[in-house]
């Protein structure tokens, strides 16, 4: 098991440390795990001068999956996009042709009152939004500003072709065979030509999976039954647009950002795992940022990379019972619970598992 451990910047490197204990603790004796470490955002920047050094780039693809942490400055965006650290991840992304996006949205009981909406209705949820990562609005050509008759226009263009809908399709079946068995793909078919073809390729995709239920929903309407009754759902595909709004969306009924994991992959084996919050300037370096999106970005690289689902569960159990002993960091903290810093998180999770 080769593993690229690429921290980057801020909490990036606090939260990745405490992941990668549970990651040496939770890997068979039977496999012969092997770590390496790279820099890439600033700290890339510090020592060859690109956010993304090319050595970096060559470990990654040399590695089976790759556990990253989190890069970028407040302000980078003004820099020329090679040079920003805030976009290493989006090249890292790119070059390894990663192009689904998994996003949990799983509630622990613990952490009910954290939730936007009520416990009633976020108890027990427990659903995976998958995203297309390289298609859609964000990469669509014609695009830009342009002069037209005295004023500005600008031009966006969402663009699928057939085979970039399949394998999202597919991975998505795969991903509901893990889980219940359900596969919401949500679409705007009954307004946009590119989202008919969507379902109409979702549809033909699901034929390959008899086993699995399919049903078509407009993005309109999945945003308003997300907020409403958001257990009905079992795995989400959709496109890059509608998928980063409503993963961000779903990311509120859970609590806290700092509990919120994410995974990445291509077509091949390799997967890049992360936490889906940023460097958090604000926090860094202090011992008080929320380890466990890292390490649930473990227990998803567990399940997605290697086909350990006991490695995964023993994850999963592990922060659960540090939750109901009451550890907390600042970010889930209420009156009455316990709490911690980072490095104690991790190691509560640490003794848990053990
Ligand atoms: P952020 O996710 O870093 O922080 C947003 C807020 O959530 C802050 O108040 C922060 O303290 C809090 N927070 C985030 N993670 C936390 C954790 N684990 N525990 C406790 N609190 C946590 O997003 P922001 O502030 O918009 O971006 C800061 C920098 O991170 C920027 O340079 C941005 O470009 C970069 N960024 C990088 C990402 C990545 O590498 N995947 C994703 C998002 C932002
Ligand atoms: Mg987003």
């Amino acid at each position: 098991m080769k593993i690229a451990v690429l921290a980057g910047d801020g909490i990036g490197k606090e939260v990745t440390a405490e992941a990668l204990k549970v990651l040496q603790a939770v890997v068979p004796k039977t496999v012969v795990l092997e770590v390496s470490h790279a820099p890439i955002g600033g700290a890339g920047v510090e020592a060859a001068g690109d956010p993304l050094p090319a050595a970096t780039l060559e470990l990654a693809r040399r590695s089976d999956a790759i556990l990253f942490g989190a890069a970028g400055e407040p302000g980078d965006e003004k820099l020329p996009f090679d040079m920003r650290p805030g976009a290493s991840l989006l090249r890292l992304r790119k070059a390894l042709g990663l192009f689904a996006n998994f996003r949990p949205a799983f509630l622990f009981p613990e952490l009910a009152d954290a939730s936007s909406l009520k416990r009633e209705i976020v108890d027990g949820l427990d659903l995976m939004i998958l995203r297309e990562l390289t298609g859609d609005l964000y990469f669509g050509e014609p695009r830009g500003v342009t002069p037209e008759d005295g004023e500005r226009v600008g031009i966006n263009t969402m663009r699928y072709s057939e085979s970039e809908v399949r394998r999202i399709g597919h991975a998505a079946f795969r991903a509901a065979r893990l889980r219940n068995r359900k596969v919401c793909s949500v679409d705007k078919a009954n307004v946009l030509e590119a989202m008919q073809l969507w379902r109409e390729v979702m549809t033909d995709v699901g034929k390959e999976y008899p086993d699995v239920e399919l049903t078509h929903m407009f993005v309109d309407a999945a945003a308003m039954l997300l907020m409403r009754n958001p257990r009905q759902f079992d795995v989400i595909v959709t496109g890059n647009v509608f998928g980063d709004i409503l993963s961000d969306a779903a990311a509120m009924l859970t609590g806290s950002i700092g509990m919120l994991p994410s995974g990445s992959l291509g077509s091949g084996t390799l997967g890049l795992y992360e936490p889906v919050h940023g460097t958090a300037p604000d926090i860094a370096g202090k011992d008080i940022a929320n380890p466990l999106a890292a390490i649930l970005s473990v227990e998803m690289m567990m399940r997605l990379s290697f086909d350990l689902p006991e490695a995964a569960d023993r994850i999963r159990r592990a922060v659960s019972s540090v939750l109901a002993e009451g550890y907390r960091t600042a970010d889930i903290y209420q009156p009455g619970t316990r709490k911690v810093g980072t490095r104690e998180m991790g190691e509560a999770v640490l003794a848990a598992l053990r």
